[in-house]
């Protein structure tokens, strides 16, 4: 490269240095090699950052007539070296595109098989129970509004009921209404009721959130709720549904439940049901221990909810219950955190997961 230092005033050295520069620029292969380039000119010990120390040390006329030229050679030189590593930064992305190409429609490879979720596999099974017990599959939207989760359902305004879900709302829209993330399956109840005629016997499994955690609690959980309407069920068949559902889907006569009589707005008489399990040594077990899980919630449909979706309670009864479908995964396989079940870890879920082929465990006849 040509030699231009502070002490060579050749007139004909800038703008040779000038072209030698912009010619090393846009010759440069790649982005290490142009930064290279810079350095060595507009680096701290560069050429071009030597020239332009010198001006310090100049007379004023000198630096009058050097000084444009100096910069004027630096801002050339950048902007030489900026549109080049545009041009190369474009190269670099286009080659790790191409590179990273993945053709989605191969096979994927054995080892790395998915599996599915705990909750998935129990919602199947579930399915599959209630389906032989003549249950329909019903189902409504993540985002509710306020009358389906809450004012059909009897949650009187401004009622604590209301709080008592850690409700996760919506900012207002236009009209001042504030939508929620469905803190129940419940409004399906009222979607369905409202969109077919009686005798209806339905269930909905999916999605809820509340804002909570701990270890049996997470912000987003599953439940599937369950509802008869006809115009003779009684309390009766409501139990039977959930002990034939309890033994069918532990597969085994050690589960004990117990109902405890509760308080739902939508229910009247209103019960919880609880599994006995034991929960010492951080893990869980079904069928022994003294501890005792809430799985279903249930309950006589209130008169006042079969009237907010036009059924006369004169003609109509029901019951409904709404389980808590991740606490039921939790006691039949034995994962002793509800939180660890949507942490992603993929372990767990290795631990934990089912093969999509697993065939559901074959239901009791009669
Ligand atoms: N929606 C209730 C809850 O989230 C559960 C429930 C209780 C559902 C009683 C029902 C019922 O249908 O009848 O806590």
């Amino acid at each position: 490269m040509s030699d231009v230092s502070p002490d060579n005033l050749d007139p004909n050295a800038l703008p040779q240095l000038g072209a030698e520069l912009s010619a090393a620029v846009a010759a440069a292969a790649d982005l290490n090699a142009l930064e290279a380039i810079r350095i060595a000119a507009l680096g701290k010990s560069g050429s071009i950052s030597a020239l332009l120390k010198s001006l310090g040390a100049m007379s004023p006329d000198e630096r009058r007539e050097r000084g444009p030229q100096i910069n004027g050679l630096r801002d050339q030189v950048q902007a030489a070296i900026a549109e080049r590593r545009a041009v190369l930064e474009a190269e670099a992305l286009d080659a790790q595109l191409a590179n990273e190409r993945l053709d989605l429609s191969l096979p994927a490879p054995t080892r790395r098989r998915g599996g599915l979720h705990p909750t998935l596999r129990v919602m199947d099974e579930m399915i599959a129970i209630f389906a032989e017990m003549g249950f329909a599959v019903a189902e409504g939207p993540d985002i509710e509004d306020d009358f389906h989760n809450f004012t059909a359902l009897n949650f009187p305004p401004k009622h604590p009921a209301r709080e008592m879900h850690d409700t996760f709302f919506f900012a207002p829209d236009e009209n001042g209404e504030r939508k929620v993330l469905r803190t129940h399956t419940s409004p399906v109840q009222v979607r369905t009721m409202m969109s077919q005629a009686p005798p209806i016997r339905i269930i909905a499994p999916g999605r809820t959130y509340r804002c909570d955690s701990d270890q049996t609690h997470t912000p987003m959980f599953h439940q599937m709720e369950g509802l008869v309407i006809d115009r003779t069920v009684n309390m009766g068949h409501l139990k039977w549904t959930l002990d034939t559902f309890m033994s069918r889907f532990f597969e085994t006569e050690g589960v004990t439940t117990r109902f405890r009589p509760h308080h739902f707005p939508f229910t009247e008489p209103s019960a919880e049901m609880d599994v006995r399990c034991d929960r010492s040594g951080g893990e869980i077990k079904i069928g022994q221990g003294e501890d005792w899980l809430e799985v279903v919630g249930c309950g006589m449909v209130h008169p006042n909810v079969l009237r907010n979706c036009g059924l006369d309670p004169e003609e109509w009864q029901g019951f409904a219950f709404g389980f808590g479908v991740d606490r039921l995964g939790m006691l039949k396989y034995g994962a002793p955190d509800l939180r660890d079940m949507f942490a992603s870890d993929v372990r767990w879920l290795k631990h934990y997961g089912f093969s999509p082929f697993t065939p559901l465990s074959p239901l009791n006849p009669g």
